[in-house]
């Protein structure tokens, strides 16, 4: 017995196979972050076979040793468990190999097959490989070609080989498709695992609990009880030195495409016959083919952009997007997205979804939250007075219900409804019921690169994009993102950092008489 609840179950059924973890971008900021603490969390946990290796691949000149003493800063500073337990290190460090290399030249990979080799002999690995790429998009190609072409992919019954591939998965649907045709003539379907951290999260996961393993949700869930849905993954942080990337990006392909489409996914799929990977990828990809598509002149009406001017944050000063570092001092990057979307199928026909993302917006907080409908009849009084539609004969109105389900921070899932207030009156008002993980659970659980690692080692894409997931959520996107470039906003900067974004976002909202969240 596991004195930790986020360990039971995985450390007994799911043991993977010992293999090489090669790292391109290994001296990038990603190793250092997420995968490095990742694999080093779960060697604390166990989940790591005898004989797993990491072998580190980039551009940098630089001994095993100096690889090792900064791989051993970064778990130091980004780790979820600290102290660094000393036990677990000196073997995890034994297990971290390096070799340096240019993407795009192909000696390069046979030195890094020799390596590849040697390790295998020495650790027992068997020729199993997992080729993680934490590289800029443009250097994808060239890693899949040389690769191929340097016999370094197989995937024989004896022994396997798979690669897990970083967003951003193309700009728009044209260059999606060509890098799945990319990798589809060197690695089957199987082989490619494409990473979303957001489905990694303990919190995705659970909304998948929520809906499919209790019989009280479910039945409500639909157009004849749900009023509307909202979306919002809130950032309070700007682009933290990423100028760079994000004037490629904005927050439409930084958020929107992938992280935010995967919780609607999550939240309106249908139950799949299984809990298998094609059986839920097939599920969460029939929400997108339903999304009723935003072209035209539906653009200007149900999708907003915005942009941050100078502000504050956490009491202090924070600057415009345009003067962050890497940005052009004209950009017209969106940091800000808001749209209202419709899922035309039986069960969401009628039922509008407002989704928002953006940076340095007046908190951090990610949530998913299902507003239910007004009860039919008004026939007890609220004690709020409230001037919208719907209300009791005396002014007040009574608050439909809401089911919350916070992704992070604080996360849990808490359930709004309303209640007598102790009295001679029969007077409504709200009072939640609340899960808290921190409460119930203690502690903190895994990272979602623990969970995503470790299945790519399992070789579980359950929790990895499709190409056809990825191509859906472009197909949805592409035509906004053409339409927003065909006509330039107007108007930026349009909203102070430490704000909820700009006006428009609210009265995309509220002209349908709804209103977000106050989060
Ligand atoms: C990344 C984006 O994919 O997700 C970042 O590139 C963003 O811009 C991050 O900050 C958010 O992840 P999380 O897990 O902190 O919500």
């Amino acid at each position: 017995m596991t004195d930790n609840p986020f360990r039971a179950g995985l450390e007994t059924e799911r043991t993977p196979q010992p293999c090489v973890f090669v790292i391109f971008g290994a001296s990038g900021d990603l190793t250092r972050r997420k995968l490095i603490p990742a694999l080093y969390n779960l060697a604390v946990s166990r989940l790591l076979p005898p004989g797993m290796t990491i072998l580190g691949f980039a551009l940098t000149e630089s001994s095993e040793d100096q690889f090792r003493a900064n791989m051993r800063e970064a778990v130091a500073q980004f780790s979820r468990r600290k102290p660094i337990d000393e036990a677990v290190w000196a073997d995890f460090a034994s297990r971290l190999h390096y070799v340096s290399g240019k993407f795009e030249v192909p000696e390069s990979y046979q030195r890094l097959l020799a390596k590849l080799e040697k390790l295998d002999k020495t650790n027992g690995t068997r020729g199993n490989r997992i080729y993680y790429l934490a590289i800029p998009p443009s250097a994808f190609r060239a890693v899949n070609d040389n690769l191929s072409a340097g016999g370094l992919v197989s995937n024989d019954a004896d022994r396997y080989t798979r690669i897990i591939i970083e967003k951003p998965f193309g700009r728009d649907l044209a260059s999606a498709n060509a890098l799945n045709a990319d990798l589809h003539r060197v690695f089957t379907e199987s082989q490619i695992f494409r990473i979303d951290h957001y489905l990694g999260k303990e919190t995705v996961q659970n909304l998948v609990a929520l809906r499919f393993g209790n019989t009280i949700f479910e039945p409500l869930w639909n157009r004849n009880h749900i009023d509307h849905v909202q979306v919002t993954v809130a950032e309070d942080i700007g682009v933290e030195g990423r100028g760079k990337f994000y004037e490629e990006a904005g927050a439409s392909r930084d958020i929107v495409q992938n992280h935010l489409l995967q919780l609607l996914m999550v939240t309106a799929m249908e139950p799949p016959v299984a809990f298998t990977a094609d059986e839920v990828r097939d599920e969460k990809v029939k929400v997108l083919r339903a999304l009723k598509p935003i072209l035209g002149d539906d653009v200007a009406r149900l999708t907003v952009r915005g942009q941050y001017a100078p502000g504050h944050f956490a009491g202090k000063p924070a600057p415009a997007y345009r003067e962050e570092p890497n940005v052009s001092p004209t950009s017209n990057v969106e940091t800000f997205v808001a749209m209202r979307l419709e899922i035309d199928n039986w069960r969401f026909a009628g039922v509008p979804i407002y989704i928002r993302a953006g940076k340095r917006l007046a908190k951090r907080t990610t949530e998913i939250s299902v507003h239910f409908k007004h009860v039919p009849h008004a026939l007890l009084k609220h004690d709020r007075l409230a001037a919208t539609p719907g209300e009791t004969s005396d002014g007040s109105r009574v608050e439909p219900d809401v089911l919350a389900i916070r992704i992070q921070p604080d996360e849990g899932i808490g359930l709004r409804f309303v209640a007598k207030v102790p009295g001679p009156t029969m007077t409504l008002r709200p009072v939640t019921m609340d899960f808290r993980y921190g409460s119930t659970f203690g502690g903190s659980g895994p990272e979602a690169y623990e969970r995503l690692i470790l299945d790519a080692l399992l070789g579980d894409p359950t929790l990895f994009a499709r190409a056809d997931e990825v191509s859906a959520a472009w197909r949805f996107m592409t035509p906004i993102l053409e339409a927003w470039e065909k006509s330039p906003p107007a108007g930026y900067p349009n909203y102070a950092a430490g704000t909820w974004g700009p006006a428009a976002a609210s009265d995309l909202i509220e002209r349908d008489g709804r209103a977000w969240r106050r989060l």
